[in-house]
């Protein structure tokens, strides 16, 4: 299934990544997609807010991993380096482990993925506008459905 957004301001991404928050499960892998700047970041972090994590949640580029400790544990990856790589067994821990994973430029490591995850594609549309294309099937179809199209 995939449905689409647009998300008005950040505002918007608030109240989007409350609705995954709301949603979490054990093992749930969410893969976000999009230019630098278009929001993968910015709606980790409100996803991290909305399940409870206290502590700032800083982008990870330079150390691929950083871990939080919210309602689950929340792993957040940005896998942008790896392009060249494609695999990294250190992340396999995580990406199947029993927190919520969630992977910067995800398709960098699609071989290491399962088929069936949660895609976010961020596309910039101005300084606060961006469209969203929500995709997934499965256990996620239930979050699907309660996206208004
Ligand atoms: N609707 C929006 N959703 C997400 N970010 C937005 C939005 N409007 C403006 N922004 C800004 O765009 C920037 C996105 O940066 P970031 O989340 O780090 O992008 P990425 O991780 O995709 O490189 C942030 O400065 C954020 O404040
Ligand atoms: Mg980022």
């Amino acid at each position: 299934m995939i449905k689409k957004l647009r998300l008005n301001s950040e505002k918007d991404t608030d109240q989007f990544a409350k609705l995954i928050a709301k949603n979490i499960f054990p093992g749930m892998i969410i893969g976000l997609s999009g230019d630098l700047g278009s929001g993968k970041t910015t709606f980790t972090k409100y996803l991290a807010k909305h399940m409870g994590v206290k502590d700032t949640l800083n982008s990870p580029t330079f150390t691929l991993l950083k871990t939080y400790q919210g309602d689950l544990n929340l792993y957040h990856m940005d896998v942008y380096r790896l392009e060249n790589i494609g695999y990294d067994y250190e992340l396999d821990d995580y990406i199947y482990g029993d927190g919520v994973a969630v992977i910067e430029w995800y398709p960098y490591i699609i071989s290491m993925l399962p088929d069936n995850i949660l895609t976010l594609t961020f596309t910039f549309i101005d300084d606060v506008k961006r469209d969203l294309v929500i995709e997934g099937s499965g256990k996620y179809e239930k979050i699907l459905q309660e996206i208004s199209d």
